[in-house]
Parts: structure tokens; sequence; C-alpha cells
């Protein structure tokens, strides 16, 4: 597998090995700092980033390469330029390119004309760099994933509920997804995920009802109501249409004992999540946000060194 754009390409061993590497990058993190000496990784946000480009730019940095941040207005194509060109003249300079954009069938191009490895880092469709971090926390907290049950509570069709889904899928593990009319997992993504889950010995449930979710829940996960490249003029409506979906110390106390709490980030406390949650014992918001780094950090050194089988 050359490239990452989505979780559901990952087979279940690559999801192992990764999260291998990554606790490996947690332990050593200057353990292959010569991989990418002398390159360059551009990352290219159309959006904008905290974690996810730091994060990369530090991965980056620790493999002993060079990143370059780009933004639209930085290169030619804005002014004409194909993405298959581009791909191909920047695949002579670089060792893999890193793009946060709006459409997943622009990364797709990227990725079929660029011969290096192209990671997606969001698109409006997925966020595989946050899955890998997810799963990475999780095991590292119950110290295994198999058995734990993620309630997801919110926008269910997003990027983060989607990626969250297929990468809980690929580890058998169970998920429950709350979420209003409108909001559910797209079903194709939901019918395929559901089927590898069963597969793998889990499942997947979707439901109107965040308690229902939270019920024997390891973990209880949101992400923002609003998502970017969402239009402004629905934040008023998706406020209301949410307002039972916020998690709230009722909803934790209502999962499993031991339950934690976590977000992708950034949060906005009073929305899809309260002060006292995230910012109480049972996060491991910031946890997970720490682990974007070593999770990136494998994610680029498996593909730099094609050790990524793919699941297609
Ligand atoms: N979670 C995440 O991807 O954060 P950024 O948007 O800050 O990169
Ligand atoms: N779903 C959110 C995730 C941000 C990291 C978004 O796409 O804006």
């Amino acid at each position: 597998m050359k490239d990452l754009l989505r979780t559901a390409d990952l087979s279940a061993d690559d999801l192992v090995m990764l999260l291998k590497l990554a606790t490996g990058f947690q332990d050593e993190p200057g353990s292959a700092h010569e991989l990418l000496a002398g390159r360059i990784v551009p990352m290219y946000f159309a959006k904008p980033s905290t974690r996810t480009r730091l994060s990369t730019a530090a991965a980056v940095a620790r493999l002993g390469g060079v990143p370059v941040t780009v933004g639209p207005d930085e290169l030619q194509l804005r002014r004409g330029e194909t993405i298959a060109d581009t791909a191909r003249v920047v695949g002579s300079y670089a060792a893999a390119i890193v793009i946060r954009t709006f459409a997943d069938t622009d990364v797709e191009e990227l990725a079929a004309a660029a011969p290096i490895p192209v990671v997606n880092a969001l698109t409006d469709g997925h966020h595989p760099l946050q899955a890998v971090a997810d799963l990475l926390t999780v095991r590292e907290h119950f110290g295994e994933l198999h058995g734990h049950r993620i309630a997801y509570v919110g926008d269910g069709g997003n990027n983060v509920a989607r990626s969250l889904m297929e990468a809980a899928a690929v580890a058998g593990m169970e998920m429950a997804i709350a979420a209003p009319d409108g909001y559910l997992p797209q079903e194709e993504a939901l019918a395929s995920a559901r089927a590898e889950a069963e597969r793998r010995g889990g499942s997947i449930v979707v439901t109107h009802d965040p308690a229902a979710a939270a019920s024997g829940a390891s973990v209880v996960y949101t992400d923002v109501w609003l998502s970017m490249g969402d239009s402004e003029d629905e934040r008023a409506r998706r406020r209301s249409v949410f307002a039972a979906y916020r998690v709230d110390q009722d909803l934790m106390n209502g999962a499993g004992e031991d339950a934690v709490f976590m977000h992708c980030l950034p949060a906005h406390r009073g929305e899809e999540v309260t002060a006292a949650v995230i910012d109480g014992g049972r996060s491991l918001a910031f946890r997970q946000a720490a682990n974007r780094l070593p999770a990136t950090q494998a994610v680029l050194y498996a593909l730099l060194t094609d050790q990524l089988e793919g699941r297609r």
C-alpha cells in the first residue's frame, strides 16, 4: 500500500504494526532519525490545523527530514496547474506528501499520480491519522482494544466518526454511534465497516439515543458539531439538533465504571462537551493530541519503508 487515504484500507496486521511502531516511537523518538535525511515532506493545508500540522512537522523532523508547509495560495494549483502535474513534479523532490483539503477525490487523484506516498491529513470524508492516534490512546490506556466498546456521540457522518468507525472495525472492537437523523454514518460506509467488524469479532450499532450508546462503553468520544467546510449557515440549526448529544457528566456516569472521555480536538466547551468532562479526570483528550506525534511518525515510517500491505 503506497498511500494512507482512509483507515478502511488498513489490514488488521497493518493496524497492529502501526500501533507497535507508534509505541516504539513513544519510547525512542529518534530511533529512525536518518530515514529522511536530506529529504523534504511537503504538507499542503487548505484547512486550518494545529495538531496535524505540528505533529506531522515534528514526526518528519524525528525521521530526519524537513517538513515544508504550503498553502493553497503558494502552489500553482490556483493558477490552473493540474493536481496530476503537481503530483509528478513534487514526486521528484519529496519523500512523501501530506495533504489536508476538502474533496476526497482530489486526494485520490494526487495519490494516483504521485510516485511517492500520499497521506490524508483530513478531508471532508476521512481523518485516518486521528484514528490511528485514537486507537493508540485506547490501547495505551486499557492495554488492549478487543472487548472494548467505543460510544461515539454527535455528528456520526463526519470525517472523524468515519475513520474511527473503520479503525474500530479493523480492530474488531465494539462501536456504538449515537447521532440524530441526517447525521448518521453514510450507509455504504456503515455496511462495509459493520461487515469488517463482524468478521473480526466486533460490532457496530447505530442509535439515536446517546445513553444507549454509552451504556457499557469504555470510551465516550465526541467531535465538533460543525466541521471545517460545513456551511456556517448551519451552525444555529446544528446547535439545536445536537443539543441532546452533548457529552456531560450524566452521560459519562451511564458509561462503564472505568470509562474515559475522548475528543480529537479542537473542543467547544458547552457545545459538544461540558468543561467538567473534557477537563475532568476521565478525559484522555490531551493524551490523544500528544499521541498524534508518534502515530504519524509510525504512519510515515511504515509507508516510507513499504511495510503496509493494505486490505484490497
Ligand atoms: N484533531 C485535529 O486534526 O486537529 P487539527 O485540526 O488541529 O489538526
Ligand atoms: N470534524 C472536524 C475535525 C477537526 C479535527 C472537522 O473536520 O472540522
